[in-house]
């Protein structure tokens, strides 16, 4: 793993210890780094009321955001040991909104990455903005 990638990593694993999920407990985390080499982190927050509950993407993506990021260069989303914890479609059309198709994605677990794929893989064909630029 290079060093971009492991800072992402060590982030998601400490996110992820503070996911809110005491109806699945299903605990994620998830990192994001922008354009200006910031990383920015969140973890799932479930509700007693079920559908209100919001992923790690989403939580990572607004930390962004209100740090003033707004292109995102490499993700990495951390479930539990098992079964890949993808993104969700939901959150693949968010990441989206501020990725292109070449957006590295890691998904992994606290033991490592288990899959390296691309938001066009993830989500093809995609209605998404102009990001235009390509660095
Ligand atoms: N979850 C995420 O946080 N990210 C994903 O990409 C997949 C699912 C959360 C939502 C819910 O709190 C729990 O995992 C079980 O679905």
């Amino acid at each position: 793993m290079d060093k971009q990638t492991q800072m992402l990593f060590d982030a998601a694993k400490e996110a992820r210890t503070h996911s809110h999920a005491p109806y699945s407990k299903y605990h994620v985390g998830a990192a994001v780094l922008d354009e200006h080499g910031q990383v920015h982190a969140g973890c799932n927050v479930e509700n007693v009321a079920y559908p209100l509950g919001s992923c790690a993407e989403a939580g990572a993506l607004s930390a962004m955001v209100m740090k003033g990021g707004s292109r995102l260069r490499e993700v990495v989303v951390m479930g539990p040991v098992g079964e890949p914890c993808t993104p969700c479609g939901g959150c693949r059309q968010r990441l989206r909104e501020f990725g292109r198709d070449d957006l590295v994605i890691h998904v992994s677990n606290p033991d490592g990455i288990v899959l390296t794929t691309t938001l066009g893989a993830l989500l093809p064909h995609a209605f998404g903005p102009d990001l235009g630029e390509t660095k």
